[in-house]
């Protein structure tokens, strides 16, 4: 594969998985035109500063947390939904790093996660076949036929979302919101009574102290270190037409990026070796990931990061397994040593959502927390034991009060799954399960 010359379009020579089947393809083609017209959503030097914090995960020196949602929901793009996300995630990064002593680098599954692989062409919604939901930026969830039909404008408001998502995302990070001096301010509502949120508020004061403490001796805490949060987006790059819409050239290298989004990741279901997803990612410049289910074979994962990551460049790429709490234990050690035999220098994460997902009996998809924690804990040890770094964590995650997960602090059972049950996909951890998780991540970053 590595044979042949790359350009933005060169993907368009191999099998592209999971591609909607557009109804009209000149309608298509105008969608991509005018994306490509457009500005980026993200510029080249940010991306370069992500591939060097992940490069400092790689060897030990920070911890990486990534999250949001499965799939981004069009309606859900209010300053309140997209604030609370970020409030979740800041204070998960905030136990980590305060309690797990790592700087954590903060990757929101965010600002256009609006494509979803499916394990269908179709689906039976109430005895009615119909086209699978390929996430909003493709068609709408709504179970009719119309509905249903991919509509390539939705890739042109997708990008505006993104866009209005990035700039609400940019204000609250840099303007104040994110500072360390607020941390109290980050604590939900919903969450303030509950142990976890009390745990923070514990964690908070301390911090609150510290700073306070650096005021009085006159040291200056007008810093972009406390007053700023460094906050970067991702989303599953599926959509080949939109990713090569916004793919330009750095004027200052000449290199290629994806400005879409500062890390893209490719999904278990589009990783072939001679795809088209694996060809167009082998020739932008930023971060990657790549997902690795229980169905993996090492030597083709071996390829794969060679395909990927020929110069073994650190920061550039990102192993997200995901393999569940049962199978993690057979599936990664193999895989980490063969990885570590080879000299390649790879990020490894911890998605310990896709591998947990089962239908509960009231019909609900959904995860149960003590898998996830199960996941990552075993995740860790097999870490420490081969002598590798467990570099992050990949969390399918919401601001808002859902009972979507199973398990956790206010042991939400099977039965309560109906009550605020709202993905328009996978199952999210709510707020509260997710500062819980931060907390025993927390831990085992302390343990080593
Ligand atoms: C996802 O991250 O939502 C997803 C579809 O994951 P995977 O490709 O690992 O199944
Ligand atoms: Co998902």
């Amino acid at each position: 594969m590595a044979q042949h010359e790359w350009s933005k379009t060169s993907w368009q020579h191999f099998p592209a998985l999971q591609q909607p089947r557009w109804p009209d393809q000149q309608e298509y083609a105008a969608a991509v035109a005018t994306i490509s017209q457009l500005p980026p959503l993200v510029f080249a030097g940010e991306i370069r500063d992500l591939k060097q914090k992940l490069a400092q995960v790689e060897v030990g020196k920070a911890f990486l947390l990534q999250g949001g949602d499965c799939a981004e929901d069009f309606t859900m793009c209010t300053a309140p939904a997209i604030r609370e996300l970020l409030k979740v995630i800041l204070q998960m990064a905030v136990i980590m790093s305060y309690a797990g002593g790592k700087p954590v680098v903060k990757l929101g599954r965010m600002a256009g996660q609006y494509a979803k692989p499916r394990s269908a062409d179709t689906e039976m919604v109430n005895g009615v076949e119909l086209p699978s939901y390929r996430g909003d930026m493709v068609n709408a969830i709504d179970p009719t036929p119309e509905a249903r039909r991919p509509d390539p404008q939705r890739m042109v408001k997708g990008y505006f979302l993104a866009c209005a998502t990035m700039n609400i995302l940019r204000a609250f990070t840099l303007g104040g919101y994110a500072a360390l001096d607020r941390v109290h301010a980050w604590n939900n509502e919903f969450v303030k009574t509950s142990p976890q949120g009390q745990q923070y508020e514990r964690l908070a004061a301390q911090i609150d102290q510290a700073i306070n403490f650096m005021r009085t001796v006159g040291l200056d805490t007008d810093i972009p270190q406390l007053q700023q949060a460094s906050f970067f987006t991702s989303h599953e790059a599926l959509l080949l037409g939109y990713e090569q819409a916004l793919t330009r050239q750095d004027s200052t290298t000449g290199d290629w990026y994806d400005c879409s989004a500062h890390m893209l990741w490719i999904g278990e279901r589009t990783r072939q070796l001679e795809g088209a997803h694996v060809e167009f990612f082998r020739g932008v410049h930023n971060p990657l990931g790549v997902k690795i289910g229980p169905n993996h074979e090492i030597d083709n994962v071996k390829k794969l990061v060679q395909a990927l990551n020929p110069a073994n460049e650190p920061g550039r790429l990102t192993l997200i397994t995901r393999f569940g709490a049962r199978k993690i234990a057979e599936n990664l050690p193999p895989l980490v040593r063969a990885l570590k035999q080879e000299g390649f220098r790879v990020v490894w994460s911890c998605d310990p959502m896709h591998g947990n997902t089962y239908t509960a009996e009231t019909g609900h998809k959904t995860r149960s927390f003590d898998d996830i924690l199960q996941e990552i804990r075993t995740f860790f040890e097999i870490h420490w034991a081969e002598g590798t770094v467990p570099g992050g964590v990949h969390f399918e995650m919401t601001g808002e009060n859902v009972t979507e997960c199973t398990g956790g602090g206010r042991n939400i059972m099977a039965h309560h799954l109906a009550e605020n049950y709202q993905t328009m996909c996978d199952p999210r951890l709510n707020a509260e399960q997710s500062l819980e998780l931060a907390f025993q991540i927390a831990e085992l970053l302390r343990e080593r």
